[in-house]
């Protein structure tokens, strides 16, 4: 048996097989772009956005915690950031009523959950229909919800990898926009594979941004 080292960890089969030269949409897309956490996703699309990889703005950043290292990202970027705390709301649906508010006052169009930790009501959904896109670290419809790269080690399965899809209110469970697959490693622990996931988030969530705009603009032809 070789050794896992002799494989490369880079290596990752994405389907749909697109490239970022093949999009052709004349006018920036406008981003809000949702984060709870680190933003090493929001980090690459902006640097997508800058090397010409996407055309598209980032509108505003919302976060949801004050410690999310997202926002020092955002304002090293020039991206406004507004903070929305979840736990000044009474209910989910009264913050997603101030989230559709603070977005739709930024002239957003495309809704990107680039490591948003909360669950979404229907008020978030109405409110940009068929235009949130999150980003999830596993192959669904396997191991929705949080600790998915967990999950996926307690399973036992030897691949599994990270999927861009648009939003519905049932978790992790929209239509599927693109995925990554990753190797599982025999001593891999959640830090080591989530790290080997990531590589693959960031390669597929600019593309898969670029490609859901491309197929709605065909749609509606
Ligand atoms: C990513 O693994 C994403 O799939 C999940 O949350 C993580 C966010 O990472 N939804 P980051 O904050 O963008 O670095």
């Amino acid at each position: 048996m070789s050794s896992h080292s002799t494989i490369d960890a880079a290596a990752s089969l994405i389907s749909p097989q697109v490239s970022s030269d093949q999009f052709t949409q004349s006018a920036p897309l406008k981003l809000g772009i949702m984060a709870s956490g680190n933003g090493s996703n929001f980090e690459v699309v902006a640097q997508a956005i800058a090397d010409r990889r996407l055309n598209a703005q980032i509108q505003v950043l919302i976060y949801n915690n004050p410690s999310a290292k997202a926002a020092a990202r955002a304002a090293n970027r020039g991206v406004e950031a507004v903070l929305l705390n979840h736990r000044d709301y009474k209910s989910r649906k009264d913050f997603d009523r101030q989230i559709v508010q603070r977005l739709r006052q930024y002239d957003v169009e495309w809704v990107i959950m680039a490591g948003w930790m909360r669950l979404v009501t229907q008020v978030l959904i109405d409110g940009f229909p068929d235009k949130i896109i999150n980003i999830h670290p596993s192959l669904l419809p396997s191991f929705k919800g949080i600790q998915a790269v967990e999950q996926a080690l307690a399973s036992g399965v030897k691949i599994t990898g990270c999927t861009v899809h648009l939003v519905c209110l049932e978790v992790d469970s929209g239509p599927i926009l693109m995925q990554a697959a990753v190797p599982v490693l025999p001593d891999d622990t959640s830090e080591t594979l989530h790290a080997r996931i990531q590589v693959q988030e960031h390669r597929i969530l600019p593309l898969a941004i670029a490609l859901a705009a491309q197929k709605q603009s065909l749609a509606a032809v």
